[in-house]
């Protein structure tokens, strides 16, 4: 499954350039490694001897086994003895009680964007979603269910026939199942709130092996777990999520060269700050692309919930001059493809964030001087792409949905909306992973203090469980939910069933 070195990125602009270098660094560097295919595991065969036709079990060197394990961040990627494609909730059920009564470590992987190593792979049995692949709208109910191994792109397409959406994932390739199970930013969440906001109801393989629906009125405990608890609670194989009428939208992605990185970082602070429209949002990011050299490159995309935005509201970027502009009213899935973000796909990655309530003059100062300091620097280690992402909603975006926190696991702060400010690393030298880890650390922990040091209440904002790096603390991201997690994770895994599999663990 070696991924193509794509030619046609290589015809234009020296952004253009520079990104199709990339891609061919990767492409030589991400192909899987020939291992001789290893014991087979007789947990793997007594599982295919288990399931119905429905299903299949897969070994390594067969595309479905290289298919299954592998991941957007290639650090986040582990050869397992099979890989498990289930096809039934019932074959998912008797899949979890052979790994259950055996005690064999398992992974659940639905669309592999985790940038944390082990929390969807595993040495033992792996299991791939991707068969559950159902989008089925009801326009009776405004509810559409969905299958927890599609990405974000598939279902918007299924939907955009029918003039409807749902609040979903920002940009292309990421997963329905561990986005949603994490809490779930969209360009959608100063209308509606999170993804999580938006759940009816989970259909749910318990870790006992029980097949259930869950809703608020089945079951409030565990639908409050699901929105936001991850894999704690078993494994996901539906979710409904309510729809809403969807129009033609306006944006996509504009990229600036390193003169203009202040100006974009200013009129990134501005919009945090003044823009009430709850149809507008942005993301800013600060990148630096090393191939050979250092090369600072911004990358902004636009989002605007309409087919075209009232004036003034994207002045300011527009204004910029820029190395590329693709702006235009355009498809919501559209707006979702134009991100680069696949770019990276297969190399390694770290991700951190800081929960930051104001992108104030200091800290955007501060994230633009961990950019310059942290790029150049660590091209010495195989950084590849550096990257701060100046994201965030408006101040009421974790209540608009009208949900207390009693409601969802994730967030544990509905008052105020702390701004999941985003640093994600991308290298292609494993021995250089804990150097790169390192830096990551230290680049949040700095934006923090300078946070802190501005007089910003970091400490009341929670850590986005799916872009918090390895070993956060559970407090940190579940806050007061977390006595009441701990609890449910009692009642529903009594015998630490999902210890088996990574992720956070309750
Ligand atoms: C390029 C990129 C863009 C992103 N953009 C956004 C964004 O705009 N907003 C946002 O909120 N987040 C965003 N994220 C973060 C994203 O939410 C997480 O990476 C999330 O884990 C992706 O889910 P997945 O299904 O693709 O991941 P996976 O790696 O497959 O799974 C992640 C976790 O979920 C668990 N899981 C998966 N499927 C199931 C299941 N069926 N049942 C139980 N547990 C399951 C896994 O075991 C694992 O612990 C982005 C990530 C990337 C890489
Ligand atoms: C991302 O890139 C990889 C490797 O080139 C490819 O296999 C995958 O289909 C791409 N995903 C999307 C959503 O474009
Ligand atoms: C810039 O960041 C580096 C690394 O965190 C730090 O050592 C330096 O003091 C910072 N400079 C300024 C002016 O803040």
């Amino acid at each position: 499954m070696k991924p193509m070195f794509n030619l046609r990125r290589c015809s234009a602009p020296t952004i253009v350039l520079t990104l199709c270098f990339l891609s061919a660094v990767r492409a030589l560097g991400g192909s899987p490694s020939m291992l001789a295919a290893r014991a087979r595991d007789p947990i793997c065969k007594q599982i295919s001897e288990a399931i119905s036709s429905a299903s299949n079990v897969y070994y390594p060197l067969h595309p479905n086994y290289e298919t299954a394990i592998s991941h957007w961040a290639s650090s986040s990627s582990q050869r397992s003895d099979c890989a498990v494609w289930p096809g039934s909730a019932v074959d998912v059920a008797k899949i979890l009680q052979i790994v259950a009564s055996t005690r064999t470590p398992f992974a659940v992987r639905g669309g592999g964007h985790t940038a944390n190593p082990g929390f969807s792979s595993t040495t033992g049995v792996h299991i791939f979603m991707k068969r559950f692949s159902e989008v089925t709208y009801n326009s009776g109910d405004n509810t559409v269910v969905i299958g927890a191994g599609l990405n974000w792109d598939d279902v918007y397409a299924a939907l955009e026939p029918h003039g409807v959406n749902v609040v979903g994932g920002r940009v292309t390739g990421v997963g329905v199942a561990g986005f949603t199970l994490g809490g779930g930013y969209s360009w959608k969440t100063n209308q509606y709130g999170l993804t999580v906001d938006t759940i009816t109801a989970f259909e749910l393989v318990k870790p006992n092996g029980d097949i259930v629906t869950v809703t608020e009125n089945s079951d409030p405990e565990l639908f409050f777990g699901l929105k936001g608890g991850g894999n704690n609670f078993g494994i996901v194989t539906k979710f409904t999520l309510k729809t809403h009428p969807q129009t033609q939208v306006w944006g996509g992605l504009m990229t600036f060269d390193a003169f203009k990185q202040e100006r974009v970082a200013a009129a990134a602070r501005k919009f945090f700050s003044e823009v009430t429209d709850p149809k507008a949002s942005i993301i800013a990011a600060l990148n630096t692309l090393n191939v050979v050299v250092s090369l600072p490159i911004v990358s902004v995309t636009l989002f605007y919930d309409g087919p075209s935005p009232p004036p003034g509201i994207f002045d300011d970027f527009l204004a910029i001059s820029h190395l590329s502009k693709d702006i235009k009213p355009r498809s919501f899935v559209s707006v979702v493809q134009a991100s680069p973000s696949n770019l990276t796909y297969g190399t390694r990655g770290a991700f951190h964030s800081v929960p930051i309530l104001e992108y104030s003059e200091a800290v955007v100062k501060a994230i633009l001087n961990e950019s310059k300091f942290w790029g150049p620097k660590l091209n010495l280690k195989s950084g590849i792409f550096i990257s701060y992402s100046i994201e965030g909603f408006l101040p009421n975006a974790h209540a608009v949905s009208g949900k207390s926190i009693e409601s969802a696991a994730y967030p544990p702060i509905r008052s105020k909306t702390h701004h999941p400010f985003f640093l994600y690393f991308a290298w292609t030298i494993a021995g250089n992973d804990a150097h790169i880890r390192d830096a990551i650390e230290q680049s949040a922990r700095r934006i923090t203090d300078v946070a802190r040091a501005d007089g910003q209440d970091i400490d009341s904002g929670a850590i986005y469980p799916n872009y918090a790096p390895p070993g956060t603390p559970l407090e940190e991201m579940y806050d007061s939910n977390l006595g009441r997690l701990r609890a449910l994770r009692a009642v529903v895994d009594p015998d630490r069933v999902m210890d088996l599999c990574g992720g956070w663990k309750f």
